[in-house]
């Protein structure tokens, strides 16, 4: 049952998130403004977001030339012309919220499309939004939603949303998205003018989308430095006309990634050039962008007080005391970290309950971005470390019962073990994983999403198997991880959480990711073999909507005489571009990659594929773009990968243009004790070196 909340404690409620209230009255009215659209006077369209039963939050930015505030007036109706107005009210953009609104819609009726729209004190309003809100707690229905991450407006075309939108509008009303989960890097604050880069950057040219007024460069590229370098950033994105429609389509939810404050970020921490610089005001300013330009119920430090942040005053100062989490102590850091808590849960009917977490403000340092990891790469072994070497820098001074090693062995090199002393690696952070653990445990719904904005399927290669003579020998002692820095990597962590999965019984656990610019589907597991093989739920990474992805790199960067070439693109017999092999070395090992390059028959390729590397995966994508949908129900959850071609031009379809591959995975809810299975379906395209 819905439990349904009075005016007087929606209207806190409100406040508390920074909203103004409105709130839908029981009779439905005519328009109360005779109106005609300016969307230039809305530049940035508008947007809603963290939909519940009763409410979802709207959202526009109106700029005014002078002054420090002005009234606008938002309605919502439950027609997209506006005959059946159920609630308006006064709204106020100020100069301080960099004229951004927020207003949180309530006493609205579950599971209902609303329309909205914005409208000035002269009549002019802003386009019509259109916003669901969730069903209720004790609705049966399946619950659809899309995930998506890692759009890039500098380098490329985001018209995998238009594709996203026209399926959306021809889908049966029972079928279509109910919201659209992003999982961060919304923005990238790294910009590169295209005069500072005239070759571009791998297959794109460079788009001059914004000019930083305080921006500092470093290397070829420009970074945000303060509150209106940030603003400019997501004001230049949502230009964009496909990202723009798409939030004037659907509730979004968000969630920040990396580079909504810096691209090697976590906590206050910028890291450029191997050097970590304490930046407390820049991460105050990336929060405050954040609340100002995405509609979600977040938490600000300043309390509630309705069309500002109200940033705390910090300053930049070193932050050198750590607790046994690696949380840094420096008041201006816990400060700038509480300025804006972004954690939190939604529900939606009866199935899905969706935990977001924050990967990047609470985590301690990334032992493997350390100067001093430097040391286990090399040239000889693109992307891939010793898993042994990732195990014992993850775990520090816990590592084998409390006995880590002095030295870490490295071909026939002795390596100072540098992480000796030091507490295992966290990404959540000791508040949020408990929050997190407790919230897992007392969900009621049939499927417990972690909306991770990192993967967390582990990523390893089998280089141990390679023929001798074909290049040195593998310097570690068995598989090959990759660093990325995600919960791939942090062993101690990801194991505490599922064995605490296994521990409470808690079955239909389900985690969406994005960051890796990769699509993946596979299980969850603490351990792979030689150890024990124990799945205890399943989890997908979506591939970017933009940004480039591995293979691309590759295919710049890659030496063309490397000895392993053939293990990440293949240029098999009659083929005319590369292709991405280094999805089947992380499925199949070297093994099948080699058998591949000699033949070009995958069937054959995967017949000698290593049973041992990756029995968690189903699929991986490494060079594909689009977007991911779930449908959750009673029974089963699929998971269906949209991928489209490499998106370096606009595609001005109402299509969005054509699909590289639509592949769905497949779950039957498990019981406790029983293991979870992913069945897999290629419904367009053929993703050949992705199975
Ligand atoms: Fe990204």
């Amino acid at each position: 049952m819905t439990n349904r909340v009075t005016r007087r404690q929606f209207i806190a409620a409100a406040a508390a998130l920074g909203a103004t209230p409105l709130w839908a009255g029981p009779k439905s009215s005519r328009a109360t403004v005779n109106s005609h659209e300016r969307r230039d006077l809305f530049p940035e369209g508008v947007a809603s977001g963290d939909p519940h039963p009763d409410s979802v939050l709207l959202w526009t930015r109106r700029p005014f030339e002078s002054g420090d505030q002005a009234r606008l007036r938002v309605e919502v109706a439950e027609d997209e012309d506006f005959k059946q107005v159920i609630a308006s009210a006064p709204a106020v953009v100020c100069a301080a919220a960099d004229w951004t609104c927020r207003v949180l819609a309530g006493n609205l009726k579950p599971a209902t499309v609303y329309w909205y729209r914005f409208t000035d004190e002269m009549g002019q309003t802003s386009r019509v939004g259109r916003t669901i809100t969730a069903p209720a707690a004790d609705d049966p229905r399946p619950v659809k939603f899309a995930f998506i991450s890692c759009q890039n407006v500098n380098q490329g075309s985001q018209h995998a949303y238009r594709r996203m939108i026209f399926e959306d509008e021809r889908a049966p009303a029972t079928e279509r998205l109910g919201f659209v989960l992003h999982l961060g890097d919304f923005i990238y604050e790294i910009v590169w003018y295209p005069e500072d880069r005239p070759q571009g950057m791998y297959d794109r040219k460079l788009r001059d989308i914004v000019r930083y007024e305080r921006g500092e460069k470093i290397q070829d590229f420009h970074i945000p430095t303060t509150i209106d370098d940030y603003r400019a950033i997501y004001r230049a994105y949502l230009h964009d006309p496909d990202l723009q429609d798409a939030r004037a389509r659907w509730p979004f939810v968000p969630m920040w990634d990396n580079h909504e404050f810096s691209w090697r970020g976590w906590q206050s921490f910028q890291v450029f050039d191997s050097t970590t610089r304490p930046q407390q005001t820049r991460k105050v300013a990336a929060m405050q962008a954040w609340f100002e330009y995405q509609p979600a119920r977040v938490r600000k430090s300043s309390g509630p007080g309705l069309e500002r942040f109200d940033p705390p005053r910090v300053v930049n100062v070193p932050i050198t005391r750590f607790d046994a989490h690696g949380l840094g102590q420096e008041p201006n850091n816990l400060t700038a970290l509480a300025s804006l808590t972004g954690y939190r849960a939604l529900r939606w009917g009866r199935h899905v309950e969706l935990l977001i977490t924050d990967q990047r403000s609470y985590r301690s340092e990334d032992p493997n971005s350390r100067p001093e990891a430097a040391d286990f790469a090399t040239k000889d072994f693109p992307e891939l470390i010793p898993q042994e070497v990732l195990e014992i820098l993850d775990a520090g001074r816990i590592y084998a019962g409390g006995k880590p090693p002095e030295a870490i062995v490295f071909s026939d090199r002795q390596i100072t073990n540098f992480r000796k002393q030091e507490p295992p690696q966290t990404i959540l952070g000791a508040e949020q994983k408990a929050w997190f653990l407790d919230r897992l445990k007392t969900s009621t719904a049939t499927w417990k999403v972690w909306g991770n904005t990192t993967g967390a399927l582990d990523c390893r290669a089998d280089p141990k198997n390679l023929p001798a003579g074909l290049t040195v020998p593998w310097p570690g002692k068995g598989f090959a991880g990759f660093n990325l820095g995600d919960h791939s990597n942090a062993y101690v962590e990801r194991a505490e959480i599922y064995s605490f999965v296994r521990g409470e019984g808690i079955t239909g656990f389900a985690t969406v990711a994005g960051d890796r610019h990769s699509f993946w589907a596979g299980l969850a597991a603490e351990t792979l073999p030689p150890r024990a093989f124990d799945p205890v739920g399943i989890s997908f990474i979506v591939g970017s909507i933009s940004a480039p992805g591995l293979v691309e790199a590759l295919e710049h960067q890659l030496p063309k005489d490397h000895p392993l070439r053939a293990l990440y693109l293949a240029r098999p017999p009659g083929s005319t571009r590369p292709q991405p092999a280094v999805n089947m070395l992380l499925r199949h090992g070297v093994r099948s990659c080699l058998e591949y390059q000699k033949s070009g028959d995958a069937e054959r390729a995967r017949s000698l594929s290593n049973p041992d590397l990756a029995p968690h995966l189903s699929f991986v994508d490494m060079g594909g773009h689009g977007y991911a949908t779930v449908r959750a129900s009673a029974s089963e959850w699929e998971c269906e990968f949209v991928c489209i071609p490499r998106p370096i031009e606009h595609v001005a379809r109402r299509d969005g243009g054509p699909l590289a591959y639509r592949v769905v995975h497949r779950t039957p809810l498990w019981n406790k004790g029983e293991r979870p299975q992913l069945e897999q379906r290629v419904l367009e395209g053929n993703p050949v070196l992705s199975l």
